[in-house]
């Protein structure tokens, strides 16, 4: 079979290697960027073309598959892999999807509920593997590797292993970009003997960290270039408070290392047309289609409704990175010192989870509380709220805060990462505000802001101003695709 995809790009040839793409499989922000940003990336002529595993959750999709099959070698064992192709939606992004239903036809992406897969290291070392025989048997070749987090991360390593004089005749470069350090992929030394790499690529200037493999690091060593998802994550990340025990490593390589802020699909994300809305909101009119949007979401949680009291958003996993223990903290004296009411979405920990049941059963009027996810919700939570929260510990872009904007909900976050790069905290002056930031992650502090976001919801003409300046706040991708762009081009100079 020959490749479907024969669009005629003029440059730069991209293979983005990832364990998830949104709308296909998705858990986190991961997939969200994975699914948007290669279609800005098209946009402006770079042929970008993605490689993901069949996951259990793809197999409903049309897929073509290529007659010819692979044999891939890791280590001691030879895996039988097929690849499919497919496209990502509309968009015409092609997608090749890795078949091994052994390594892929599970439940989760890196989970069951029995907890991680014991073998996700030798089903990131095929993600990874994979990716250098996509022309062998696509007949497209890439220019630039650009492998996402921990799972993907060994793709520089395989690169720089093969042969230079490879098949394909030309240099390949390799991009590495991190979402969130804390996920690393960390695995043993016997788990590195499976992947077949070459054995001095284990070692301090390697994948061996505390005497364990470390896939991040493998790919942070290898990687031509890497990029963070937010210029101020970029800076934190070569700290020790935000380093996770790699801020040696990402300082050693800090010349080769850049933030992109993330964007979000407008398209996916238009307060105008999104189905999942009982209105429509008008970024240049927005009132009606809020309050509408207000007293929907109220009710949808069996809350009392009513537009004058201000009601804050949470869309969460709830774990530590997100600091919601905090605002689990906060919440009492907030309803007694306050009107204010929260609307919470979110699962995780489960201590998180049952604290706040807890208090939804205890203020039922004003916690309303849904533990698991759901996308329509999320949207009219975005869509309902006058303010949402994020009060992330560490945050390396953050998507919701952009979400939120757009659907006329004032963030109130921490100072860091992303965060810190998307919004404009509301000081004096209401020329550029759009949101709410506070610096340390204690509960006193988060209460303190959230008072002040009280106070100006009290003004409703400085309140409007703030929003209208968050719903044109510019959040799309074209940006960030110019500038990745840069790397490639960087990366193969
Ligand atoms: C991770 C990060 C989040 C970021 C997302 C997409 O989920 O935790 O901050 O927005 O990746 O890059």
């Amino acid at each position: 079979m020959t490749d479907i995809f024969s669009a005629n790009f003029t440059f730069m040839k991209v293979l983005f290697v990832s364990p998830e793409v949104s709308p296909l499989v998705r858990t986190g922000g991961l997939g969200d960027v994975v699914g948007s940003l290669p279609i800005a990336l098209r946009s402006i002529g770079v042929d970008v073309r993605i490689l993901c595993p069949l996951h259990r959750e793809c197999k409903t999709l049309e897929t073509r598959f290529f007659a010819k099959k692979l044999r891939l070698k890791l280590g001691k064992k030879t895996l039988p892999v097929r690849l499919g192709q497919t496209t990502l939606g509309p968009s015409g992004v092609p997608v090749y999807l890795i078949e091994n239903d052994e390594l892929f036809d599970r439940p989760g992406i890196y989970a069951d509920e029995k907890g991680d897969y014991p073998d996700n290291p030798e089903r990131a070392f095929v993600l990874s593997k994979t990716a250098l025989h996509i022309s062998q048997i696509s007949g497209w070749s890439p220019d630039v590797f650009h492998a996402h987090d921990w799972m993907a991360a060994s793709t520089p390593a395989y690169l720089n292993a093969a042969d230079p004089k490879n098949k394909i005749g030309k240099p390949r470069k390799s991009v590495l970009t991190i979402h969130n350090l804390e996920h690393q992929g960390i695995f043993s030394h016997e788990n590195f003997l499976q992947s077949g790499l070459p054995k001095d690529y284990w070692g301090i200037e390697g994948f061996e960290h505390n005497a364990c493999m470390n896939l991040l690091k493998g790919g942070i060593q290898h990687a031509d270039k890497i990029t963070t998802v937010s210029p101020t994550y970029a800076q934190e990340v070569r700290t020790k408070a935000f380093g996770h025990g790699l801020e040696e490593c990402l300082k050693y390589r800090g010349a080769d290392l850049v933030g992109i802020l993330n964007g979000i699909d407008g398209d996916g994300w238009n307060p105008m047309e999104d189905p999942a809305l009982p209105a429509p909101i008008d970024p240049l009119a927005p009132k009606q289609g809020k309050k509408a949007c207000k007293k929907s979401l109220l009710k949808e949680m069996k809350m009392p409704s009513s537009s004058t009291e201000p009601l804050f958003g949470v869309v969460s996993r709830l774990y530590s990175q997100k600091g919601l223990d905090l605002l689990i903290q906060a919440l009492p004296s907030l309803m007694s010192g306050s009107n204010a009411k929260f609307v919470i979405l979110g699962s995780g920990a489960k201590e998180e989870e049952n604290a706040f049941l807890e208090l939804s059963r205890k203020f039922p009027k004003r916690i309303g509380v849904f533990i698991g996810f759901d996308d329509g919700l999320a949207r009219r939570i975005f869509a309902g709220t006058d303010f949402f929260l994020m009060p992330s510990r560490f945050e390396p872009c953050g998507l919701a805060q952009q979400y939120a904007m757009r659907y006329g909900s004032l963030p109130i976050a921490r100072k860091t990462g992303g965060l810190a790069d998307t919004i404009k905290h509301f000081s004096r002056s209401l020329q550029s505000a759009n949101g709410f930031l506070f610096n340390r992650a204690n509960a006193e502090d988060l209460k303190k802001v959230i008072n002040r976001a009280i106070k100006l919801f009290g003004n409703q003409s400085q309140y409007a101003k703030i929003q209208a300046n968050a719903l044109t706040t510019r959040c799309s991708w074209d940006f960030a695709a110019r500038q990745y762009l840069e790397v490639y081009q960087w990366a193969t100079s």
